[in-house]
């Protein structure tokens, strides 16, 4: 076999064992043999790199992040769906489609409604050639890169028919994929997804393709356009279009049903009110749209919805149980939240303990006390609601309402709230409880970025009296680290284990690093009010160093681009507490960085402006993040690669291959001692 023959025969295989594991879930041959006809054909395309094609399954990702995504036009509206809550309003929509066509009983497909991102994908010829999202249902952004990683939608079709063809379907994550990425983002310090549909949504709106193939996304899809081919590609009816769609190696979701009349479909509802618990991914309802497809034109579409289909909702998954206790939770900012210790009780498939109740006034609205029996609901949230008391249960004589705690559980000091807001706070900044929680903010990733500083070690820490603020962190000892002792749960049991040399050494290590943070992080992280990301990003750019900030009145923090007057105050008010300015100046005795390199002083600067940066090797002092956030503060570019359009390349140690480029181009080349000249201002405190 020559090797075009066997490259041909061997995608062909590959893609036949994709179908079976993503498609069918039923996959016949182990993940090792996959593998090693993946390699296969790998090394014959390294061989061969003529015959490699885009649509080769070696190519699902290819190349490197992209910028940002296009906006892209849909070949025809995507629209929403009408919903039905009960089977009234199912009734009703039967008979809304039975007097529109004046047919008796009209034949349904009932098909299950993922919970996911819609999504359109364009077969040119069989082969894919777009992946756009919904958008506002005109215009979608083009996300091609991601979709060709979800290795269930098919690079290429098998028998379509030529033309273009317009696939809508629905991107999802399991609920083990789902649990998967929210157990790493927590891992990680980064906020967990609430459900798996904006997990979806978050994953398909990554920049970088091989992350997106990392988390394992599936699809299914349920209609099918014909933009420009025969009009007798997909015949007629919807259900003989799905069984089309599936023979081309599309994945169809395989409980949809043939339902003949209202009584039928009514009873299929019922059945899967209970069946979907069964499911691996979340539906909170069934799509039933009209079969045949004449029809489904001669009823047409208002501007949102299609009349031939509705989505019937599932109920909402509710339970009973004891209120056991009311708490309060007290974050870092210290508002004091109250919420619901339940006996567990399961309820969609998992077991509950906890569930939110808002605030205050919630409670007294509701009326809920502790020892009541309530009613929880799991709506498209991870953490269900408690909806109500069961007044009937309540036992008769003495039990008495709810009352806000006037202390803080945590540090006792009085909560306090202005009479206009519902939120009360524990205004005392060395409260256990606002500790602990602004030590996770202080370490997160995006804040100092302290690797290995989560809850449970914050906990002990703070617990243990090691640290009493987060400038403490910086006096922390390996030994001392090392003889903590971490408590993890694992399956219902608890596992105590001590956190050991290697960790501790781990850990201070990357508090060391933290001490040449920009200042952008160290405001974001020491959790001003209203202060986020950007606005510390802003902050830092337009005042350079903390010394600057700390006596800037409010008027001179408004003139910064993107600080409004809430921000501004919030800032003073922050600075002018002496604990907080104590806490700074402890900070700076630990040798913590209070410049910012994404410096622009004098407002607006705009000394790059023009000028395009390309960062090769390592740079002694700042990170090529720092440097390149340095950069695009004073409004130069960034680009990846050296071009003759380059204005300067900036060399650290190890340089690369950009290095020759930019000498054969003649591009000025900047030492990290250039660059920075060329950049910083007096950033000194
Ligand atoms: S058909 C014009 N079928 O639900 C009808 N949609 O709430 C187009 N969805 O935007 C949709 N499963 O993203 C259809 N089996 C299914 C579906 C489904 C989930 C989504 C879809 C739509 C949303 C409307």
């Amino acid at each position: 076999m020559n090797p075009a023959e066997r490259i041909a025969r061997l995608r062909a295989e590959i893609r036949h064992h994709e179908e079976r594991y993503y498609v069918l879930a039923d996959p016949e041959i182990a993940d090792a043999e996959f593998d090693q006809l993946m390699h296969e054909l790998e090394r014959l395309e390294i061989d061969h790199p003529d015959l490699v094609t885009p649509d080769s399954p070696t190519q699902r990702v290819a190349g490197r992040p992209v910028e940002g995504f296009e906006t892209v036009q849909h070949a025809a509206p995507m629209l929403s769906l009408d919903n039905a809550y009960n089977e009234e309003e199912l009734r009703a929509f039967d008979e809304r489609v039975r007097n529109g066509l004046a047919v008796d009983d009209i034949v349904y497909i009932a098909e299950l409604k993922i919970d996911g991102l819609s999504i359109a994908l364009t077969y040119e010829d069989g082969r894919l050639v777009r992946g756009a999202t919904r958008g506002d249902g005109f215009q979608g952004e083009d996300v091609t890169a991601n979709v060709r990683v979800i290795r269930a939608i098919p690079l290429v079709l098998a028998g379509a028919p030529s033309g273009r063809l317009e696939i809508r379907g629905e991107i999802f994550l399991s609920r083990v994929a789902f649990e998967r990425v929210n157990r790493e983002r927590e891992e990680r310090e980064e906020p967990v997804f609430a459900n798996p549909r904006n997990a979806a949504a978050g994953t398909m709106r990554m920049l970088d393709a091989a992350e997106v193939a990392r988390r394992r996304l599936r699809a299914f899809v349920y209609e099918v356009l014909l933009v420009s081919t025969r009009p007798d590609a997909v015949p007629a009816s919807h259900g003989d279009a799905l069984a089309a769609l599936a023979s081309w190696g599309l994945p169809v979701e395989p409980n949809a049903k043939r339902c003949v009349g209202i009584e039928e479909l009514l009873g299929h509802c019922r059945d899967w009110a209970e069946r979907r618990r069964t499911l691996d991914f979340d539906t909170d309802g069934l799509v039933i749209k009209v079969d045949d497809r004449g029809l489904r034109d001669r009823l047409g579409s208002t501007a949102k919805f299609p009349r031939w289909a509705t989505a019937f909702k599932f109920p909402a998954e509710q339970a009973t149980t004891l209120l056991k206790e009311i708490r309060v939770n007290v974050g870092r900012t210290g508002a004091a939240t109250p919420y619901a210790v339940l006996e567990p009780v399961r309820l969609g498939g998992t077991t509950i303990s906890m569930a939110t109740l808002h605030n205050e006034q919630d409670i007294q609205r509701k009326d809920v006390r502790p020892g009541d029996w309530v009613l929880i609901e799991k709506g498209g949230d991870v953490i269900p609601k408690v909806v109500k008391p069961i007044v009937d249960r309540r036992p008769a004589g003495e039990f008495p309402k709810w009352t806000m705690p006037t202390v803080c559980p945590f540090c006792e000091s009085a909560l306090q709230k202005p009479e206009e807001e519902v939120v009360w706070r524990c205004e005392n900044i060395s409260c256990p409880a606002r500790v602990r929680r602004s030590l996770e903010h202080f370490a997160s990733r995006r804040a100092m970025n302290i690797e290995g500083l989560g809850e449970s070690l914050a906990d002990q820490l703070v617990t243990t009296g090691l640290v009493k603020d987060y400038a403490d962190l910086y006096a922390l000892r390996i030994e001392t680290v090392a003889a903590l002792t971490a408590t993890t749960l694992r399956e219902g049991k608890e596992l105590v284990r001590k956190f050991g040399e290697k960790s501790a050494t781990k850990l201070t290590e990357q508090i060391d690093r933290s001490r040449k943070a920009d200042l952008s992080r160290l405001l974001y992280a020491v959790g001003i009010r209203h202060v986020g990301e950007g606005g510390a990003q802003a902050l830092a750019r337009g005042f350079g160093s903390m010394r600057a900030l700390l006596d800037a009145p409010v008027e001179a923090l408004e003139t910064v681009p993107d600080v409004g007057p809430v921000v501004a105050r919030a800032v003073r008010s922050f600075l002018d507490e002496p604990r907080n300015r104590e806490l700074i100046e402890k900070l700076q005795r630990a040798g913590v960085n209070m410049t910012s390199a994404v410096v622009d002083v004098a407002g607006a600067d705009r000394s790059l402006a023009g000028k395009t940066f390309v960062l090769t090797g390592t740079l002694a002092s700042m990170s090529r993040d720092e440097a390149a956030e340095a950069i695009k503060g004073r409004g130069g570019k960034v680009a990846g690669s050296v071009s003759a359009k380059t204005s300067y390349l900036v060399v650290g140690t190890d340089a690369g291959s950009k290095l020759e480029k930019a000498r054969s181009l003649s591009v000025p080349i900047l030492t990290e001692d250039e660059f920075k000249a060329l950049i910083m201002k007096d950033v000194g405190i």
